[in-house]
């Protein structure tokens, strides 16, 4: 098996210091990437690249607030400045607000999940798109969720957030098919992450135990599970796949 099908390749992953987005960046990492890794918390970015680096990987952090314009102009100037091009972007980075009736949502808290698990995707994607297309193309994979998919009690906002993710890409992918960028979307089920356990905690004691009843393969996924996921849909492997959304939920969405 080719163990650096991303040799050459530049990727960025939103979210690489942490859970899902730091398995990603780990792997594109090992695979052979130059892997730029944009999220907020220093420490953590330092710590991810550090870690590619020590896998003989080439890796940046860039500290960004996806949610503020003028750090992702400076993330994409990074990338362009050191780089150049970029062929593959994870767009990851989201949040999973606390869980009430879709009524008690105030809008602030509306525009807080949207502006980072909806428009900062999109924003990526506006300036990824022209740097795939010098690079004579590549391939996004947004972050949904199951929640992109289902719709469960106190869970409006995010499950929201995640259908819209699933119609950005699914749209942004029959533009830019011509172009030879490919876009899909993963749709992670329950993933053993700090965005989990923060859920777990503040679900009380009951929690667990429903969350895994609800899926057939009777475990929590495992970040390096969505990774393989991530890397596949990059890769050549998926040359003919766009326009997507691959649920890896243990079974819990039957369906897509
Ligand atoms: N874990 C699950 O069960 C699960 C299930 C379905 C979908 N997902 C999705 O998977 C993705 C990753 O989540 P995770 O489980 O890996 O959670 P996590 O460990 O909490 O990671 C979330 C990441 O998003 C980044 N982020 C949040 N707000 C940001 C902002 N304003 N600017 C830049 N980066 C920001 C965080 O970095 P900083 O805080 O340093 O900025 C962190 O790297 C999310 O889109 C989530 O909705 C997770």
């Amino acid at each position: 098996m080719n163990t650096q099908r991303f040799q050459n390749k530049v990727a960025l992953v939103t979210g690489g210091n942490s859970g899902i987005g730091r398995a990603a960046a780990v792997a594109f990492g090992r695979e052979g990437a130059r892997v730029v890794i944009a999220a907020r918390r220093e420490k953590e970015g330092a710590e991810v690249a550090s870690e590619i680096q020590s896998l003989g990987g080439e890796a940046l952090f860039v500290k960004t607030d996806l949610t503020v314009v003028d750090d992702i102009d400076r993330l994409f100037a990074v990338i362009g400045e050191k780089f150049g091009q970029l062929h593959c972007a994870f767009n990851n980075a989201g949040v999973w607000p606390a869980m009430k009736r879709a009524a008690r949502y105030t809008v602030e808290e509306f525009d807080a999940v949207m502006n980072i698990n909806v428009k900062a995707v999109w924003r990526c994607m506006q300036r990824e798109i022209p740097l795939m297309i010098s690079a004579g193309g590549g391939a996004i994979v947004n972050c949904s969720s199951v929640a992109g998919w289902t719709g469960e009690p106190g869970s409006s906002l995010y499950t929201a957030s995640k259908h819209a993710v699933i119609g950005l890409t699914r749209a942004a992918a029959v533009e830019f098919g011509r172009k030879n960028i490919r876009i899909n979307a993963v749709c992670p089920g329950m993933t053993e992450t700090p965005m989990l356990d923060q859920t777990l905690q503040s679900g009380g004691p009951e929690i667990k135990k429903v969350m895994l009843d609800m899926i057939p393969l009777g475990r929590f996924g495992k970040p390096e599970e969505i990774a393989g996921a991530v890397l596949f849909l990059c890769s050549e492997a998926a040359s003919y796949i766009t326009a997507k959304s691959l649920v890896i939920g243990g079974g819990q969405v039957i369906g897509p």
